[in-house]
């Protein structure tokens, strides 16, 4: 019998795979744990996610890490997860380098802890040469947002008179150098999108687990992708 990973098919893999990793803090509840220790535990998930999207060769990979919305957690709460992301890239940052990933920020840069734009824009400059899976970090990232920020953008440099296109659209989101969404992956049951990459998603296929971000492991990728490729996508035609 073939493995889970030996059944996704190579030749339909998504280019893009964004994911809303939910569910860290019921994940700690139900254990009597802190919910810093399930972001702590979701942290360490993510290197399993990328793991097993660089073994698959997929393109791209987005991670909601932090919403514009999230900001009205406990501030507790909210440093906790920069004293993780900072740690995660002092460790992580260097095995990323060495496995070829090419890491990218989509966010707004304004709120942000100074400490913060720093890893980021470290690990950004650091693995701009890299060729290998692209990793979308959405930290302090709301879709809404996104759209405004790149129409206002565009309506700065534009000559009189010039119209604005999706074309245009593409080139000014924050993801403009990564492929639209083929499928999103949300955890922990919930069945929706909150503010997440909308623009992109226009024709992303759409799948809800149940299991919690910090479970993630490699199958649900697998088995994502296997029910991805059962899809007939057929993007308004026949
Ligand atoms: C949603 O679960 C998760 C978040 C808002 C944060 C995601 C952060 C991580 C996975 C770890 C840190 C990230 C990096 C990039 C190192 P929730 O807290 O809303 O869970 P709940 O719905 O069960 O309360």
């Amino acid at each position: 019998m073939p493995s889970l990973r030996d059944s996704v098919d190579r030749e339909l893999l998504p280019q893009h795979v964004a994911v809303i990793m939910d569910g860290n803090g019921r994940w700690a509840k139900s254990r009597g744990l802190s919910r810093a220790e399930g972001h702590r535990k979701g942290a360490e998930a993510i290197e399993k996610l990328m793991d097993a999207a660089l073994e698959l060769s997929i393109n791209s990979v987005s991670l909601y890490a932090f919403s514009t919305e999230n900001w009205s957690r406990p501030p507790a709460e909210i440093g906790a997860l920069w004293d993780l992301l900072c740690a995660f890239f002092d460790e992580k940052l260097p095995i990323m380098i060495e496995k070829g990933v090419r890491v990218y920020h989509s966010g707004s840069r304004k709120k942000l802890p100074a400490r913060v734009c720093r890893v980021l824009d470290e690990a950004v400059l650091r693995t701009a040469g890299n060729k290998g899976l692209k990793v979308n970090f959405c930290l302090n990232y709301g879709a809404r947002q996104e759209i405004v920020t790149a129409v206002n953008h565009w309506a700065k440099q534009a000559k009189p008179g010039e119209s604005f296109s999706e074309k245009k659209m593409d080139e000014f989101l924050y993801t403009r150098d990564l492929p639209d969404v083929d499928l999103l992956i949300r955890t922990s049951g919930e069945c929706r999108i909150s503010n997440f990459l909308l623009w992109q998603c226009a024709y992303a296929e759409f799948i809800f687990l149940k299991v919690m971000w910090p479970d993630f492991r490699s199958s649900h990728l697998y088995r994502a992708i296997i029910e991805f490729q059962k899809r007939n996508r057929r993007f308004g035609g026949l």
